[in-house]
C-alpha cells in the first residue's frame, strides 16, 4: 500500500488509494450483511470469541488507551469534543484499518497526534449497530485523534430539564451504555472482549459537577467559562462500562471506601439506606477474593433512571425507587457490587454469555444478601427471582431461553433482554452448589475470578473449568447434572434447584385465610412484613380479586399510596388485572413519575391487554414518553407499538 500520511488538506493519490481501500473494508464489515441465526460462534486471528455487535477487529488493531475530552452542552444537547485513541496493532496487520463503532456521531475531523488528516471513512448505517469507522493510520502510527459530536437523540444518554431532578433547579445529564450504546458516545471498539484504560477531561457549565464511574481527581479546575474535571480510569473496561453523569451533585461518605453520590435533598436519604455496602464489600471479599476497584461509591439518579442499577466500575448508578427508607431493597446494591468480581472483572466475551455476567451476579447477590442480612431474606428473594422467571419464559420465543444465546444475530442484545440469564444462570451455580458444596463451589469461583481478572471469557471457557476443576476425576458427573442442556439447551431442566421460603408459606396462609373470609384485611400480621413478605402475599392474590376485597385490603393498609415502590408496582400490576378502578390515578401517577423499564413494561403491558387499557395506556405514554430513558422509550414503543 502507498504511504498513507499525507498533510491535511492535499489529495495525493496515495490518499485516496487508502481510502477507497478503506471504504471497500468497511463495506464487508462483519455484522452489516444478512445474518444466519444460528450461525455458529466464530474465533478472530486473536484467538477471541467474535463479537456479532461490534465492527471493530481487535484481532488485526486493538484499542487500549482513550483520552477523553468533552464539553457538555446542555443547549444542544450534546457532547462535542474529542477521544484520542492509542491503539496495536497484531504482527502482519501494519497495513489494515483501525476500525470503530459509532452511531449517530458527527465526526468532523480524524488527525494525527500532530494534527495530519488521517484518511477515513464510514461504512453504511445498520438500524441495530450503527456505522463502522475505519481509520487509515501510517504503519509506526499507534495513535489517533477523532473529533466529534454526539446526536441529541444519542440512546445512551438522557437530558434533564430542571423539573425533571428532584431540585427543580439545574439540568441533568447521564449516561447507560450497556450493552451497545458506549458507541452513541464516543467511537469506540463497543464489545466486552475490548479492555481500555482512559483519562477524561470533562468541561461543564459552572456550578454542575460531573463524575465518571472512573478515579475523580479534586477539582474542579476553571476552563473558561466552564468548570473541568478531570478523571482517571487505572483498570482496563469494556466500553460499556464508560459512565457520565451532570448535574446538582453532592457527595456523602458512608465507609472507608464507600460513599454516596446524589442531588442535595436526596443525600441524607441515600447515605442512610446504604449504610450496610461496607459489610457486603468485606462479606464479599470473604468469599470471592480482594475488590480490586479501589472505591466503591454509588450514585443515586433522578427517577427516570431506566435500570434499578447499572454496575459502572467504581460507582454503581443506582434508581432512586430502591430508597424504601427501610433498607428493604438493597439487594440492588449487593447485585451491582457482586458485578465487580462477576462481570466488571471476568466479562461475558460477547453478548451472546451475558448469563455470565448476570447469572454469577445473581447467584453472588443472594450470597451476599445471606451474609448481610440472613439466610430468611435471601430466601424470600431467591423465590421471587424464580417466580420471576416464570412469568418471563411464559411470554418468550423459545430461542432466547437458552443461556449461551446465539439468537442475538443482527438484533440489538437489548431486544432480547429478560431475566433468563438472570435467573437460569444463577439457578445453574445453585445446582453446582447443591452438587459439590459451598466451600468447594466458592473455591472454585473464587479462583476463576483471580485467574480470569480483567479478561473476558465465554461459556465454552467457563464449562472447559468445570470439567477440568469442578468434576476433576469425576467425568461422569457433568453429563448426571446435565450440564450441556444447561448452558446450551432451551427451557429450564426439570432438575432447576427451586428455591423455597418459610416466610412466604406463611404469607400465603394469610392470604388464603383473608379469601376465605376467616380474617378481615386489618388482622393480616403485617407489622411484622417485610417488602419481600408483601411482594408475595400481592402475588398470592387470584388476577380476578373482586374490588370490595381490594378495596378492603387498600383501606386497611394504603397500598395504592405505597412508597415502597416494588410494593406499589405489584399492587398496581393486580389491579390493572382485577380492574380495581381506584388504583388507576396512583398508576397513572407512577408511569409518570418514574422510568424504570422493570416497572413500566409490565405495567404498560398489562394495560394493553384490553382497548379501554390500551387507550389509557396510549394517553399517558404519551404524556410521558418524552420523560424517559431512550432505553426505556424504545421498549414502551414495541408494548404499544407507538408511532409505528
Ligand atoms: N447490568 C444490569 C443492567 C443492564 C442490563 C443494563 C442489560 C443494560 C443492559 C444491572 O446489573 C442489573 O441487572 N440491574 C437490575 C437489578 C437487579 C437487582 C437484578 C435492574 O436494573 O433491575
Ligand atoms: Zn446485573
Amino acid at each position: 500500500m502507498m504511504p498513507i500520511r499525507t498533510p491535511g488538506g492535499t489529495n495525493a493519490p496515495g490518499r485516496f488509494a487508502a481510502a477507497l481501500a478503506c471504504a471497500a473494508l468497511l463495506a464487508a464489515c462483519p455484522g452489516a450483511g444478512p445474518e444466519r441465526r444460528d450461525a455458529p460462534a466464530r474465533v478472530d486471528s486473536a484467538g477471541a470469541a467474535h463479537d456479532i455487535h461490534s465492527f471493530g477487529r481487535p484481532g488485526d488493531v486493538r484499542v487500549t488507551h482513550a483520552d477523553i475530552d468533552w464539553t457538555i452542552d446542555f443547549d444542544r444537547r450534546e457532547i462535542a469534543g474529542s477521544v484520542t485513541w492509542t491503539f496495536e496493532r497484531a504482527p502482519g496487520a501494519e497495513g489494515e484499518p483501525l476500525i470503530l463503532d459509532t452511531r449517530g456521531l458527527s465526526i468532523e475531523e480524524v488527525t494525527a497526534e500532530d494534527g495530519t488528516a488521517l484518511d477515513h471513512a464510514l461504512a453504511h448505517e445498520h438500524p441495530a449497530l450503527g456505522r463502522a469507522l475505519g481509520i487509515m493510520a501510517p504503519p509506526g502510527e499507534n495513535r489517533v485523534v477523532i473529533r466529534y459530536r454526539t446526536s441529541p437523540g444519542a440512546g445512551a444518554l438522557q437530558w434533564l430539564t430542571p423539573e425533571q431532578t428532584a431540585g427543580g433547579g439545574k439540568p441533568y445529564l447521564f449516561s447507560q451504555a450497556q450493552s451497545i450504546l458506549a458507541r452513541t458516545m464516543l467511537p469506540c471498539q463497543d464489545s466486552p472482549g475490548v479492555r481500555i484504560t482512559y483519562r477524561a477531561r470533562v468541561r461543564v457549565p459552572r456550578g454542575l459537577r460531573a463524575v465518571m464511574a472512573a478515579r475523580m481527581e479534586p477539582g474542579p479546575e476553571p476552563s473558561g467559562a466552564l468548570d473541568a474535571y478531570l478523571f482517571e480510569m487505572p483498570q482496563p473496561i469494556p466500553s460499556y462500562l464508560i459512565a457520565l453523569a451532570v448535574g446538582d451533585i453532592v457527595f456523602k461518605e458512608i465507609g472507608p471506601r464507600s460513599g454516596v453520590f446524589a442531588e442535595p435533598s436526596v443525600i441524607e436519604r441515600a447515605a442512610w439506606e446504604f449504610a450496610d455496602t461496607e459489610a457486603m464489600i468485606d462479606a464479599t471479599e470473604t468469599m470471592y477474593g480482594p475488590y480490586r476497584w479501589e472505591r466503591y461509591d454509588i450514585l443515586v439518579l433522578p427517577p427516570s433512571f431506566p435500570f434499578g442499577g447499572m454496575e459502572n466500575p467504581r460507582l454503581t448508578f443506582a434508581t432512586p425507587t430502591v430508597l424504601a427508607g427501610d433498607r428493604s431493597l438493597t439487594g440492588l446494591i449487593a447485585h451491582e457490587l457482586a458485578h465487580s468480581w462477576s462481570g466488571n472483572l471476568v466479562t461475558n466475551a460477547t453478548w451472546s454469555e451475558f448469563w455470565m455476567n448476570e447469572g454469577f451476579t445473581v447467584y453472588l447477590e443472594r450470597r451476599i444478601l445471606e451474609a448481610v442480612y440472613g439466610k430468611k431474606r435471601a430466601d424470600m428473594v431467591s423465590v421471587l427471582g424464580w417466580q420471576n422467571l416464570l412469568i418471563d419464559m411464559k411470554e418468550m420465543d423459545a430461542g432466547d431461553t437458552a443461556l449461551h444465546n446465539v439468537s442475538l444475530q443482527g438484533r440489538d442484545p437489548d431486544d432480547a433482554f429478560s431475566r433468563v440469564p438472570y435467573e437460569k444462570g444463577s439457578l445453574f451455580l445453585r445446582l453446582l452448589e447443591g452438587e459439590v458444596g459451598r466451600e468447594r463451589l466458592d473455591a472454585f469461583l473464587r479462583r476463576w475470578f483471580d485467574e480470569n481478572a480483567f479478561q473476558s471469557r465465554t461459556t465454552q471457557e467457563f464449562e472447559a473449568a468445570l470439567r477440568e476443576r469442578l468434576f476433576a476425576g469425576d467425568p461422569s458427573r457433568p453429563g448426571a447434572l446435565r450440564v450441556d442442556e444447561w448452558l446450551y439447551g432451551t427451557g429450564l431442566p426439570d432438575n432447576a434447584p427451586e428455591p423455597e421460603s418459610d416466610a412466604f408459606d406463611l404469607a400465603e396462609a394469610e392470604a388464603r385465610a383473608f379469601l376465605a373470609g376467616e380474617k378481615p384485611a386489618s388482622a393480616l400480621p403485617v407489622k411484622d412484613w417485610s417488602t419481600q413478605e408483601w411482594q408475595h402475599f400481592i402475588r398470592s392474590l387470584p388476577d380476578d380479586l373482586d374490588s370490595r376485597r381490594m378495596g378492603a385490603l387498600d383501606q386497611a393498609w394504603s397500598l395504592s399510596e405505597s412508597g415502597n415502590a416494588e410494593i406499589l408496582f405489584e399492587w398496581l400490576k393486580k389491579s390493572i388485572r382485577a380492574g380495581y378502578a381506584p388504583a388507576l390515578p396512583p398508576l397513572e401517577k407512577f408511569l409518570i413519575e418514574q422510568g424504570r423499564r422493570k416497572y413500566l413494561k409490565p405495567l404498560y403491558t398489562e394495560l394493553a391487554k384490553t382497548e379501554a387499557g390500551r387507550r389509557r395506556a396510549l394517553d399517558i405514554y404519551r404524556r410521558a414518553r418524552s420523560l424517559y430513558h431512550p432505553v426505556s422509550a424504545n421498549t414502551i414503543d414495541q408494548v404499544l407499538d407507538y408511532g409505528g
